[in-house]
């Protein structure tokens, strides 16, 4: 059976591609890494608000398989941003009762940054707040191809039927098989691409794509947007006259 479109008012899981750091840099004179630096800062804010607006799950786009595409010391100075944030707030998120959870490929990163991501995970694994999920060396189709893979093992082992692939085992074998889909996809920066993000699991989501640069991006408009969203389900649930 295909899960329900929607079944609450508003967004129980947004999903965030935080855009535009490297513009808000720029305008201001300042590298590159200056603005990863400030939207790193913005992350605590907005998971704060979501138990106040009914967000139960958040999951943001930090590092795309794409990204590595970037000017090395770009890359490396996100990679160290990544270990520098997740050391820094890790008690913080757990005091918030913060479960985080990383997906993407971690083949790729270095080890003592898949060390302080598993301690995170481990750490924040009895929390039963909000669920923090973030994407770092994630692409969907990289996502998808990977769980085909697995997938295709299983079928070779006989652990699966091929008549048995379909819509519900399928995401069984991506890296979100905990999550529920996401109900609302944030844009920021004025970009109205999805960029390889959420791909197979955005399939019904709703789509909002705002000009601000990520860095200057609120909780007050975290807020309005999944204002937006209930407003809009009500509206689509009207039954015409
Ligand atoms: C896109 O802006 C942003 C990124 C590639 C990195 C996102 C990372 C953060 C917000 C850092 C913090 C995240 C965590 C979890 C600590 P861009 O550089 O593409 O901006 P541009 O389009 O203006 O160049």
């Amino acid at each position: 059976m295909v899960k329900p479109i929607r079944d609450t008012d508003g967004p129980r899981h947004v999903a965030i591609i935080m855009d535009g750091n490297g513009r808000w840099a720029t305008q201001r004179g300042r590298p590159r890494l200056f603005g990863h630096h400030a939207g790193a800062r913005r992350v605590r804010e907005v998971v704060e608000v979501c138990p106040d607006i009914g967000v139960k799950y958040l999951t943001i786009f930090a590092f795309s398989t794409e990204n590595w595409k970037r000017t090395q010391v770009e890359v490396a100075g996100l990679m160290s941003l990544f270990r520098r944030y997740i050391t820094r707030e890790a008690r913080a998120l757990k005091e918030e009762n913060v479960r985080v959870r990383f997906i993407g490929d971690r083949v790729r990163l270095d080890a003592k940054l898949v060390q302080l991501m598993d301690e995170l995970e481990q750490l924040t694994s009895g929390c039963d707040g909000v669920n923090l999920t973030i994407a770092l060396n994630y692409g969907g189709r990289d996502e998808v191809a990977r769980a085909t893979q697995r997938l295709a093992q299983d079928v070779a082992a006989g652990r699966l039927r091929p008549e048995d692939v379909n819509e519900e085992t399928l995401p069984r074998y991506l890296d979100t098989h905990v999550l529920p889909d996401p109900d609302l996809v944030i844009r920021t920066s004025g970009e109205a691409r999805i960029s390889n993000f959420l791909l197979w699991q955005s399939a019904y989501a709703e789509y909002e794509f705002v000009d601000t640069l990520w860095p200057d991006f609120s909780a007050a408009e975290l807020t309005r947007l999944v204002q937006g969203y209930g407003r809009r389900e009500r509206r689509y649930g009207a039954v015409p006259a």
